[in-house]
């Protein structure tokens, strides 16, 4: 694995600054998980680092570039609509740039219709072009032709980018890249590469970094953040894991909470678990897609667990941290699902009661291994059965969530609410609260009681503003 770091590019800057007879301006949208709107945040920080500005209006921009998103059909369809919408802007104004980038333009199928359908389309490079972006935008401006990028993996990591972070208070922080796991839905091996850990020193100074300009949560970002630190050892020489990159990000003072995601259950050990249950920073929250509850899905998934392994997680955790919440990502109708296959699923339901989940019908990607898998169920089969796993979710959580009211509980405060004059809180196990309360609050903790819930919201009053703090 390489370790590259980015340095400002005061070449292509000069390129750039000679381009435009006022700074131009920059529009950047990331579509997809947090992965990408964490690389969406560093490609405005080295934008910003080469003259750039930015704007949230693509009318303004002369320079409009997608981070593309490419787990599911979906999210790529929707992002060629919105390129097409874009040509009648490059009509009015032919100097302006327009880029794709992320995963989509991982996938060479993808290249290659946009070289061939989207002329409109000038700059084309990957998820690994980021510390690239100078140079790429320089040969561009210098050159007047297009630039696309062919997909390539180069397997680095890239420490130092500049970044411009969308909140002042909730940090995205990658500890590692890239997945190793082939689940055989998955695009996004084929995308991001092999997985690679960041040193826990270089993750280490940025939480610092993030923790003394008053921070209040971290959110730790991985594919599987449970397989951390394969090939990497710590100053003393011996290996590390999650487990112990999150004892050693505890060790740092301040008032702050961390997350971390995703989980996977083959990976998760009981190590993990006792490090929740003894960290206090630690948020009693776990994300843990568990995607079927069919052990034969789960083989042809590739996952490498039985429910019964992941009900025995679940089991030790609840032991383990009193209040701890779960979440999951589902996948409904993977090829071949039976109704038999469906039923345990929502069996698994039943027995974890998730606070929350994620459900996706199962979108077919090209190149992966179930793609070439049989797929007879229709998609109004896939539909209806969503359609019975999301009530059977909501008569599960709705009440467990309602379980909660008369409690007092520490939340750190978001943003307004959807009503006027509220605010939105999540609480330590990730659930959102809305309530009566200043706008002065936003970004700091408050005590909250819960007073009421509507579906999966709760409701509640200040209490009193913080003043206890976590060790
Ligand atoms: N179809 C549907 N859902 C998918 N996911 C990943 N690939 C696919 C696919 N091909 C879901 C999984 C994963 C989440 C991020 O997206 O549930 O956990
Ligand atoms: Fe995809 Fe599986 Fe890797 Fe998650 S663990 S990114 S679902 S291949």
């Amino acid at each position: 694995m390489k370790k590259l770091t980015y340095t400002h590019n005061a070449q292509a800057a000069a390129v750039i600054a000679r381009a435009y007879d006022t700074p131009p301006l920059a529009y950047v949208h990331s579509y997809g998980c947090q992965q990408n709107v964490n690389d969406g945040e560093k490609i405005r920080g080295v934008l910003l680092d080469i003259g750039f500005g930015l704007c949230e209006n693509v009318e303004q921009a002369d320079l409009i570039l997608f981070n593309t998103c490419a787990v599911r059909e979906h999210a790529e369809q929707r992002v060629f609509g919105n390129v097409g919408a874009l040509k009648k802007l490059k009509e009015k104004n032919p100097r302006l740039m327009i880029g794709v980038c992320g995963c989509m333009a991982q996938q060479q199928h993808i290249v290659d219709k946009l070289r061939a359908s989207y002329p409109y389309v000038d700059l084309v490079f990957g998820v690994d072009g980021i510390d690239r972006l100078p140079e790429i935008l320089a040969q561009r401006l210098s050159r007047g032709k297009r630039y696309l990028e062919n997909p390539s993996e180069r397997n680095a990591v890239v420490e130092d980018l500049p970044i411009r972070r969308d909140s002042g208070f909730r940090a995205w922080l990658p500890i590692m890249y890239g997945c190793d796991n082939f689940c055989t839905y998955c695009i996004v091996p084929y995308v991001r590469g092999r997985e690679r850990s960041r040193t826990p020193s270089d993750v280490l100074a940025e939480f610092r970094d993030l923790i003394a300009r008053g921070y209040k949560e971290i959110t730790l970002l991985g594919q599987n953040v449970n397989s951390y630190g394969k090939g990497l050892e710590n100053e003393a020489g011996e290996p590390v894991d999650f487990a112990d990159l999150l004892n050693l990000l505890c060790t740092v003072p301040g008032d702050y909470q961390i997350r971390f995601m995703t989980s996977h259950p083959k990976d998760a050990s009981r190590k993990l678990i006792d490090t929740i249950a003894a960290q206090p920073h630690l948020c009693k929250h776990i994300h843990l897609p568990v995607q079927s509850g069919s052990n034969r899905l789960l083989r042809e998934m590739n996952r490498h667990y039985t429910v019964e392994q992941y009900l025995d997680l679940v089991r030790y955790a609840r032991e383990k941290i009193p209040g701890v919440t779960f979440s999951s990502d589902i996948i409904v109708g993977f090829p071949g699902e039976t109704e038999e296959d469906f039923c345990a699923t929502l069996d698994l339901i039943e027995k974890v009661r998730y606070t929350q989940l994620f459900t996706f019908i199962y979108s077919k990607r090209e190149g992966t291994r179930a793609a070439s898998m049989p797929d007879p169920t229709t998609h109004a089969e896939k539909a209806a059965r969503m359609d019975r796993l999301l009530k059977l979710q909501d008569s599960i959580a709705f009440p467990m969530i309602a379980g909660l009211c008369g409690q007092t509980v520490r939340v750190l405060v978001e943003g307004a609410g959807r009503n006027p004059g509220t605010l939105n809180g999540r609480l330590d196990n990730n659930l959102v609260v809305e309530f009566s309360g200043d706008e002065t609050l936003i970004g700091n903790y408050a005590q909250v009681r819960l007073t009421g819930s509507r579906a999966a919201l709760l409701l509640g009053e200040t209490v009193q503003n913080e003043t206890d703090k976590k060790e």
